[in-house]
């Protein structure tokens, strides 16, 4: 008997990785029916190097094979058959994977730095941006060249394989013979470069030749040397540039060559007069000489480079997707701007840049591009980002030739309308195209529903996640582009719906404790350099926070997230300690009182009770809680609720992260560790509602967001829940039926409410169309998610934040979960539940998300009082259909039902 074939070969979730960058990598398939044993084999050049044997398991994801032991920069090929529960065998199914380089000492090479002037050191701090103390020279006086370098080697028989190992302190682009190395854009991308600085593997083999041979790499100052972040402050890194290589041969006459950067290596500067992350870059096209990484080209008046030994220990393989052009737009209309120059206008809020043709420039002609997200309220150029160095703008330098076409390759920019100048007549739609970057994931999720403005709002979150997962997860793509860390821990829930995000959040999870200090702390954003702890140093207020509450628990909560959705146990493993590490620093801060208690006479109870709650010191607390932010201008209102919600918020996520990182311990087997957190957290939440808790179920402060955390981590004994429900409720009510959440309250909103038998109230949270409400923005034609609510507020104002911050997004989570209704009950989705929201107001919604073990759909519509569902379940998901009140046990495969619904609850509009 011949079991269903295999498909989906994955290493580390990758089909046909080029370098997977782990010595033990996990395998995965999809098993074309339930699965009841496996076996494995893995090959190198033909010689098998490690074999199962027949396994009796239903693993088919995330599977280690036990004497498998990656050698560096090495091609294999693995098959795999599996037996289904009838005994059938399948036939074999192969994959092809290779190796990066894996030791700190297959390094040879060294760094090669151009001999150029390093990077201004700008530093930049938060009170020059709201003073407006701004830098005195134009970008052109101040930043630096892009600087190529150029090596030549010979080859004397034709190649059988190469590949080329690449990075640097800066961005890059690279050339071998004239022609472009792999489709990635800002290599290296962003790490926490102190500690690990990513090495890209390109296959390079049909790219070099017998003879001679020409790499050519340009270098651009990056997130290394660039200005970056909320301040705008350079050389955060470091103020030099450089990039280490080694090309690795085989010709076809069995030698082996290796080629690395080295003191032959010669640099000049290119035809980017200057290139930056934040301020745009400057291309002269008079400069560009497209021979200039050929064999022919004169490289004699080219300088000598300086050379550093290599720093193995901190250059790793890169793992996961790097950033790629993703998409492209065509600009909808162009008009003039009164001000001088043309508006182009893409529809859509993105990060990226754009591409432009010129048609017959005059030489020297000089073009600017402008980018912005928003116009403002008279549809007039109106720029959304302000602070320090974060222009957006480019400017290409024409060479006078019949057509040109200019996209920069060093800079990206958060925008939707382009403004032109330089140009006498309006650009043709066709000549422009806002190209959209993105950690090129592979988008594994969808989800429709029959509400356009609800339909709307989930393609705005998908749109906002593209652009800020942009190599880290970022809070928006224009002003900090920073790896904040709360905004994450709210969105990734989302996230993993949407897109395979496994190994892009586990190389940032990397970054983040990378850069935990040696007190324990997490930091609030990864990567972070010295300069933003200098920062922290000397300000005050939530300006001096290095750690804190709902942020720097991302360590404990994204990972779990990661193994709830994929089943990813690794990433707990990798996490635990460095969550550990952060519960000490929390019970170790628990000591400290807060400052409103100081002065004051404690019961013993009391003491011991304080002495247990991490509630002291400074945090961001409910984040942007709507109300706090009202009547009053900004920079005195945004610390109004990390004031009033730190001391209750902090206590909270302690305990959550304490329960959370027990069920990690619990995963991992460690089940003593698992019990001794168990019961910390449960002295914590006793002694939150013995703290803050009176006897009718009432919190301090008298604002939604600490409501619905304490009914989320479960802060109260159960008798008391009813009591701060309805409080919470009278909240909401008192609002007008509005939300007032804040950053980490608002994922939980929805759910509370619901749980709490309130399923009405939370729908209509979720149609709820004034403003602070998803829909307000929607209606306002946001087509991603805004920083603040009322980005454009009621009369209409257009307001200088950010359009595009994925935060508030996290209620995405919710419309695949509860309304169209697919949410996982175990890791990985062994088992599902489908619960579609039949008696909302929706009448039609589809989603599928894809599993370990394959798509997992539900597709409904009500009609009449009928709701049709169908539904589609992989082998592997135990799913169960819950409607109208019965639970429905469904086998793997297609179903089509119909069900009648109570009339009283088809309350459709
Ligand atoms: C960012 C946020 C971030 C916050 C910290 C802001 O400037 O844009 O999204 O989490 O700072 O409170």
């Amino acid at each position: 008997m011949v079991a269903a074939p295999v498909t989906h070969l994955t290493v580390e979730y990758q089909p046909a990785a080029l370098a997977i960058a782990v010595p033990c990598p996990r395998l995965s398939w999809v098993p074309g029916r339930e699965q009841s044993a496996y076996e494995i084999e893995v090959r190198a050049a033909g010689e098998l190097v490690a074999h199962t044997g027949r396994v009796p398991s239903r693993e088919c994801h995330l599977v280690e094979v036990p004497d498998l032991r990656l050698r560096s920069d090495t091609d294999y090929e693995w098959r795999v058959r599996v037996w289904d529960t009838d005994g059938a065998v399948s036939s074999w199914a192969s994959a092809r994977f290779g190796s990066a380089l894996l030791s700190a000492d297959d390094w040879t090479a060294s760094w090669v730095l151009p001999k150029a002037r390093p990077t201004d050191i700008e530093r930049w701090t938060l009170l020059d941006w709201v003073t407006g103390r701004r830098p005195q020279q134009e970008a052109s006086e101040r930043l630096v060249p892009v600087q190529l370098l150029r090596q030549r080697f010979d080859l004397d028989a034709p190649v059988a394989r190469a590949r080329l190992y690449l990075t640097a302190r800066g961005i890059y682009t690279a050339e071998l013979n004239g022609r472009r190395v792999g489709d990635e854009v800002l290599a290296p991308g962003f790490d926490s470069y102190t500690s690990r600085l990513c090495v890209q593997c390109y296959d390079v083999t049909d790219l070099l030749g017998r003879g001679d041979n020409i790499l050519g790499v340009a270098l651009a100052d990056g997130w290394w040397a660039g200005r970056i972040g909320l301040t705008g402050s350079s050389a955060q890194f470091g103020a030099t540039t450089g990039a280490i290589w080694q090309l690795h041969i085989e010709t076809q006459d069995g030698q082996r060559h290796r080629i690395t950067s080295d003191g032959d290596v010669v640099s000049a500067e290119g035809p980017w007069p200057y290139a930056d992350l934040f301020i745009g870059e400057r291309f002269d096209a008079r400069l560009y000489d497209p021979a200039w990484s050929t064999p022919g080209f004169d490289d004699t008046t080219w300088n000598p480079v300086e050379t550093e030994p290599a720093d193995p220990g901190v250059l790793v393989p890169f793992a996961g997707e790097p950033v790629r052009r993703v998409d492209e737009l065509p600009a909808l209309s162009v008009a003039p701007d009164p001000d001088g120059g043309w508006i182009a206008d893409f529809g859509q809020v993105v990060a990226g840049r754009v591409r432009i043709t010129l048609r017959a420039p005059g030489e020297g002609d000089t073009v600017t591009l402008e980018h912005t997200e928003t116009l403002d309220a008279d549809g007039r150029w109106f720029e959304n980002i302000e602070g320090i160095n974060k222009e957006q703008r480019d400017t290409y330098v024409a060479a006078g030739r019949p057509a040109e076409t200019y996209e920069p390759s060093f800079t990206f920019h958060g925008f939707r309308y382009l403004r032109v100048r330089g140009i006498q007549a309006p650009p043709h739609l066709d000549d422009l195209r806002a190209v959209v970057l993105s950690s090129d994931l592979p988008q594994t999720g969808s989800l429709h529903l029959s509400d356009e403005r609800l339909d709307r709002l989930h393609r705005n979150v998908v749109w906002s996640q593209r652009a800020n997962f942009l190599s880290v997860p970022t809070d928006c793509p224009q002003r900090e582009r920073a790896g904040w860390a709360g905004d994450i821990q709210v969105f990734a829930p989302a996230a993993a719906n949407n897109a395979l995000v496994a190994p892009f959040l586990t190389r940032w999870l990397d970054n983040l404790r990378a850069d935990q200090d040696s007190e324990g702390r997490i930091p609030i954003l990864s990567p972070r350099s010295t300069y933003d702890d200098q920062l922290a140093d000397t300000a005050e207020g939530f300006g001096s926070i290095k750690a804190c509450a709902g942020w720097s628990d991302a360590i404990a909560l994204v990972p779990w997230v990661l193994y709830e959705r994929y089943g990813d146990r690794r990433v707990l493993a990798d996490t635990l300690d460095a969550a550990l590490h952060w519960i000490d620093h929390q019970r170790g801060s628990a000591a400290e009182l807060p400052e409103r208690l100081r002065d004051t006479a404690l019961t013993p109870e009391q003491h011991t009770r304080q002495a247990l709650l991490y509630n002291a010191g400074e945090h961001f607390g409910d984040w942007l809680t709507p109300s706090t932010l009202e009547g009053r201008p900004l920079h005195e209102a945004i610390g109004i609720a990390p004031k009033l919600t730190a001391e209750l918020i902090a206590p909270m996520f302690q305990a959550q992260t304490l329960t959370v990182t027990a069920r990690s311990a619990a995963a991992l087997g460690r089940t003593a560790l698992a019990a001794r957190l168990r019961d910390e957290a449960a002295h914590v939440r006793a002694a939150f509602a013995a703290e803050y808790v009176d006897a009718e179920g009432r919190l301090p402060v008298a604002l939604q967001g600490p409501y619905v955390l304490a009914l989320a981590f479960d802060m109260v004994p159960a008798a008391q829940r009813p009591l701060l429900v309805d409080h919470l409720v009278h909240l909401i009510t008192e609002r007008g039926e509005r939300l007032d959440t804040g950053f980490l309250s608002v994922p939980y909103l929805l759910d509370v409410l619901w749980d709490a038998g309130h399923a009405d109230l939370a729908r209509r949270l979720l149609w709820q169309d004034t403003c602070p409400s998803w829909l307000y923005e929607v209606d306002r034609g946001a087509t991603t998610i805004w920083e603040a609510w009322d980005a454009i507020t009621p009369d209409g104002t257009v307001r200088a934040v950010s359009f595009n911050h994925y935060a508030f997004g996290c209620v995405d989570d919710v419309l695949y979960r509860r309304i169209a209704g697919i949410r996982a009950t175990a890791p990985g989705y062994r088992s599902a539940v489908l619960e579609p929201d039949l008696t909302g107001p929706l009448d039609h919604a589809d989603a599928e998300v894809w599993t370990p073990y394959g798509p997992l759909r539900v597709d409904w519509t009500v009609t009449s009082g009928v709701a049709a569902i169908h539904t589609e379940i992989p082998h592997g998901v135990d799913a169960v259909l819950v409607a109208a009140g019965r639970s429905v046990q469904l086998a793997p495969g297609t179903h089509y039902l119909h069900i009648s619904l109570p009339a009283q609850e088809h309350g459709k509009k």
